[in-house]
């Protein structure tokens, strides 16, 4: 349908019609199934509002919604097709890493490709809208929802939020194999206050523009279709209606064109933020806010018609959002073709394939870091006897929180990677540790989950450790549960069970070849894993092929290359904490007997683990760092070159970082940030020049005046392989 066509449409609706095209549902209201990704409370829906409800969340299945979407066509006046919209986070059936081990990978066409996949797949299965990417910046690991997103980096968000992007939308989301991607939340989400849910966040508008919106912007430089509303106040002003953030920033200044969808019930949630006394108040503050499409809240079809009578809202404010939604739909070609791509056979024959698993399974095996490897632990021998012992070694859901229609396909565990690899005896498995202390009770996604409810492998734990000390080395699975992130998982202690750590401290007493593999949705507290294990991979939630990818990487048929996207902090105090900080006016230089200076005086200012940190089986040696030219003007470029050389006796891959500081400007600057990587792979003993090209435009930021520019000053280059290169070079902008 062309532009006019659409116009002549929306003038031929009726208000009722025009509302509805508003209304976001999940299919429970239709008793069509769909699962609830939020609380539902006393939402009530007339039949009416229902059979002219715009969009609907949370269900799939090609069969399902192709019958949905004939008989939605029927009570439809002017036979609107119905968008379909769903969380595919991580993947649909094919599960990819979360999120945060994606950014790991420092690969974003990887995640594009995974991405891609996701959408063959949704589609198939009748899906129109993913509600990913998640570009929030993270930098407060007690949040849950770090999870979801792909770390503390401004500029490593954005080259993820734009390459997913595209990954799902490809050049045209009417072609088949595509989704239109919404990019959420908009803004500031990961940003809560001491880290907990939904909580206010207080940044300076310079820090909103600098640090939080650019991975958005990079997401609709990229064409992203929709934009999410965020749950929490930013400046004490609810997201959800905040005009100046939503018409002033997102569509004028940031120029986005396509829909804006609050998140589930934050229309509604205006009222309990206390900035509307009620329904009707609520909706005027969203419809003015630019809001097009209320998530699962009925104050728009109940408030919005006694609004435009009263002339309290215009009805080209009305028009102006209802025209998005039909945008949306035209774009994705749905007038012509309501299915899609909606195909039972094609359904059947994508989910879970073996193109499709192999994309899984390298895309785990780059999001894996190594943290330790003490003497050369790891990789395992094949002709050694290993135990493989913890919680995690049989599970097959390490999925994560937010893989909501993945759930009944089994992902491939620890104890069937190895198996395909290495005959029993060289490995032995029992688990011998429960996964949560007993005590521990949390609502989980799906209700209450509890150490009770748990599988308890207590009574083994003898055993267990009789086979740790028979081995030449153990292997402990261990990790927080795929629950205690994501959405609602905010956790005050950052640390591994106790019932873990306990169970670790036993097995290192009869052994002390211990490789420790943690399962996590967040950087975790490791000090009471650190002095027991010899060697530490983080394997985040690494999907359906997690357990053969973590037995190859183990067993050295793949080399571990991940990077932490996300500082791992000593302790919980030190959050929130990530490498592009400030040195304040009194820097801490070293002295622990000098008071006056940043510092705590029980804990280090630095972090465990830092940002972009990771070992390889290989080893990498930095030299020959140079610049062409250490003067650099607006127009011009500056090559900064090193030579990086594999000086091990593995092949791997080597993730090269630049990070520029400047050192005096109109505003206090960060020590230092992240402006260009490089993944390489280097065979052992070759070695390879890596050239970044450094532009003015690099060097811009929000000035005294909030004019975004760069100043003439001095600025220095590090390059190396994570956030504490030294090697560095030194230059000036005239
Ligand atoms: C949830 C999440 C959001 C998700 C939406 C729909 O509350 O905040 O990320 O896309 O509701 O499920």
């Amino acid at each position: 349908m062309n532009d006019s066509d659409l116009r002549v449409l929306l003038d031929d609706m009726t208000l009722e019609e025009k509302i509805g095209q508003l209304l976001q549902v999940n299919s429970s209201f239709y008793n069509a199934g769909g699962l609830l990704t939020g609380p539902q409370q006393n939402e009530q829906f007339s039949r009416r509002q229902l059979e002219l409800a715009g969009s609907l969340l949370g269900t799939v299945g090609a069969e399902h919604l192709i019958r949905f979407q004939d008989s939605y066509m029927e009570t439809q006046p002017h036979r609107i097709p119905m968008l379909f919209m769903a969380d595919i986070i991580n993947g649909y059936k094919t599960v990819f890493p979360i999120p945060l081990a994606q950014g790991a990978t420092f690969n974003p066409e990887l995640a594009g490709a995974c991405a891609a996949v996701a959408a063959r797949e949704s589609a198939a299965a009748g899906i129109h809208v993913t509600f990913s990417p998640m570009a929030d910046l993270v930098r407060d690991a007690r949040w849950g929802r770090v999870m979801e997103s792909t770390g503390e980096d401004v500029y490593l968000n954005s080259c993820f939020s734009s390459a997913v992007v595209r990954g799902y939308q490809g050049g045209d989301v009417s072609e088949k194999g595509r989704v239109a991607a919404c990019v959420k939340h908009f803004a500031a989400y990961g940003a809560p206050l001491a880290g907990r849910e939904y909580n206010q966040a207080e940044i300076s508008e310079r820090t909103l523009m600098e640090e939080y919106l650019p991975s958005f912007r990079a997401a609709i430089e990229a064409g992203v279709k929709l934009v999410m509303t965020s749950f929490q106040t930013l400046g004490r002003i609810p997201c959800t209606g905040n005009r100046k953030l939503m018409r002033d920033t997102l569509r004028a200044e940031m120029n986005f064109r396509g829909v804006l969808i609050s998140d589930w019930k934050a229309v509604d949630e205006l009222i309990a933020h206390g900035v509307a006394a009620d329904g009707r108040e609520a909706a005027k503050l969203a419809i003015e806010a630019g809001v097009d499409i209320d998530m699962m809240a009925d104050v728009y079809v109940n408030e919005l018609a006694g609004l435009i009578d009263s002339g309290e809202v215009s009805r080209g404010l009305l028009d102006e959002a209802v025209l998005r939604v039909l945008s949306l739909k035209n774009d994705l070609g749905l007038f012509e073709h309501p299915y899609k791509d909606a195909d039972p056979e094609a359904e059947r024959r994508l989910m879970l394939c073996k193109e499709h698993r192999r994309a899984a399974h390298e895309a785990a095996i780059q999001s894996f870091v190594l943290l330790k490897n003490e003497g050369g632990n790891l990789p395992l021998l094949k002709s050694e006897r290993t135990a493989f012992l913890g919680p995690y070694i049989n599970d097959q859901n390490i999925v994560g929180s937010w893989t909501i229609f993945a759930d009944e396909n089994p992902c491939v565990s620890i104890r069937e990677g190895v198996s395909r690899i290495v005959p029993e005896p060289s490995a032995v498995f029992l688990e011998g540790c429960s996964l949560l202390d007993k005590e521990t009770r949390f609502a989980g996604f799906r209700g209450l989950a509890d150490g009770k409810s748990q599988p308890d492998f207590s009574a083994r734990e003898d055993e267990a450790l009789k086979l740790a000390a028979g081995a030449d080395k153990v292997v402990l699975c261990l990790g927080e549960h795929r629950q205690h992130s994501g959405e609602g998982g905010a956790r005050g202690e950052i640390t591994l069970p106790q019932v873990q750590t306990d169970f670790l401290k036993k097995t290192a007493a009869v052994n002390p070849n211990i490789t420790a593999v943690i399962f996590c949705g967040r950087p975790l507290d490791l000090r009471n894993v650190v002095p027991y294990a010899k060697s530490i991979l983080v394997a985040w939630f690494p999907g359906s092929e997690g357990g053969s990818a973590i037995a190859d990487v183990l067993y050295g048929e793949a080399c571990p290359s991940g990077k932490l996207p996300m500082s791992f902090p000593h302790s919980v105090g030190q959050v929130p904490v990530y490498y592009s900080d400030f040195t304040t006016g009194r820097p801490y230089c070293g002295q622990p007997d000098f008071r006056f200076a940043s510092k705590y005086l029980d804990i280090p200012n630095e972090p465990l683990y830092p940002f972009g940190f990771g070992l390889s089986y290989g080893a990498f040696a930095y030299s020959g760092l140079s610049l062409d030219c250490d003067i650099l003007t607006k127009e011009g470029t500056v090559n900064v070159t090193v030579t990086v050389s594999n000086t091990g006796v593995w092949g791997g891959y080597e993730t090269v970082q630049l990070y520029l500081r400047d050192i005096a400007a109109s505003v206090a600057r960060p020590v230092r940030e992240l402006k260009g990587f490089r993944k390489i792979w280097l065979e052992p003993g070759a070695s390879a020049q890596v050239t970044f090209a450094i532009t003015e435009e690099m060097l811009r930021f929000y000035d005294i005046n909030m004019s975004y520019t760069s100043e003439a000053g001095s600025f220095v280059a590090y390059v190396g392989g994570d956030s504490t290169a030294a090697d560095s070079v030194a230059f000036s902008l005239i």
